[in-house]
């Protein structure tokens, strides 16, 4: 039999990260830059499944039973099993990703939705988007806790996505593509953690909190417009307001504010942090032509590594 493959990319919050959390509208891309690919092979003749870990600077071999109860990868295969109500014989599942772990870029999520898609083809069923999304979410909470269901939602849909908590996800129509830089920190914190100081801000500072958590879904609001109808300017001062709000409420740091401001003094239309904050990646949005000034001014104010990429127009072509 040969592999099930699947591959899962990463994502970038372009809008509404932590506000989100509390009902918010925000605006999530899919980026194939950085991806994450789960192999499975039966194993009948092994006593024990095995998950191999392939990764650039993290190569191990751990016997499945061996997993801690709430190890992410544990809780996605287990979580198929639950929900189709099979076990299957012992599997040699290989994961190896590009995606940084802790970074904002989606690595928890690629990786259940990526288990769950192969886990599921393996055992020869077949799971709609909606269900590989629900299974997703529900390994995503043991990590997260309360997530909001954007990151397994946009990864699952592979497309832009305008989502809010309380409402059907919607498709987001984006004019034209626009070329992106995004800047990595160095610094890696856990997403868990940082909806947690925003949950205890907003419990202690009610009056302070809730109006930037409003600010952000105003300009989740204007952003789907102004992607929508491809006004790039118009998106890049959405970013920095985002920015600002998002720093308001206590989740940006040193070096993301250090690399949103080269960004912009280099030239880009707009730059914020994106995902959980604290450390991880910042995104900035550039013309073309100064695309190039500004990766090189990250790295000399202290990025640690760069990923340049496009979010693709929705028509063809553009
Ligand atoms: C993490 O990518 C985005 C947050 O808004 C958390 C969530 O939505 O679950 C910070």
């Amino acid at each position: 039999m040969p592999a099930i493959i699947s591959k899962a990319p990463g994502k970038i919050i372009l809008f509404g990260e932590h506000a989100v959390v509390y009902g918010y509208p925000a605006i999530a891309v899919p980026i194939d830059a950085v991806q994450i690919r789960v192999s499975i092979l039966p194993a009948i003749l092994k006593n024990q499944s095995v998950i191999k870990i392939n990764n650039i600077n993290w190569q191990e071999d751990i016997p499945f039973t061996e997993l801690d109860e709430n190890n992410l990868i544990r809780t996605s295969v287990e979580n198929v099993y639950a929900h189709i109500n099979q076990k299957p014989p012992h599997f040699e599942m290989t994961i190896s990703s590009s995606i940084p772990i802790a970074a904002g870029l989606g690595s928890s999520a690629a990786l259940v939705v990526a288990i769950t898609k192969s886990m599921s083809q393996f055992l020869g069923i077949y799971l709609s988007n909606d269900e590989i999304n629900a299974l997703a979410y529900k390994s995503e909470e043991i990590q997260h806790g309360s997530p909001s269901g954007i990151d397994n939602s946009v990864i699952t849909l592979g497309q832009p996505i305008l989502f809010c908590k309380t409402k059907p996800i919607s498709q987001l129509e984006i004019k034209s593509s626009i070329q992106i830089v995004l800047g990595d920190t160095g610094k890696r914190t856990l997403t868990k953690e940082v909806v947690a100081l925003v949950k205890r801000r907003l419990e202690k500072e009610p009056n302070f909190i809730k109006p930037i958590l409003a600010e952000i879904g105003s300009v989740v609001e204007e952003a789907a417009d102004a992607l929508l109808y491809g006004k790039v300017e118009k998106i890049g001062s959405l970013m920095v307001r985002n920015h600002i709000a998002l720093k308001k409420l206590g989740v940006s740091s040193i070096e993301l504010d250090r690399l949103v401001e080269s960004a912009l003094i280099n030239g880009a239309l707009g730059a914020k942090l994106c995902g959980g904050g604290k450390g991880g990646y910042m995104v900035a949005i550039c013309e073309p032509a100064s695309c190039e000034k500004v990766s090189l001014g990250l790295v000399s104010d202290g990025a640690a590594h760069i990923i340049s990429t496009t979010i693709k127009g929705s028509k063809q072509g553009n």
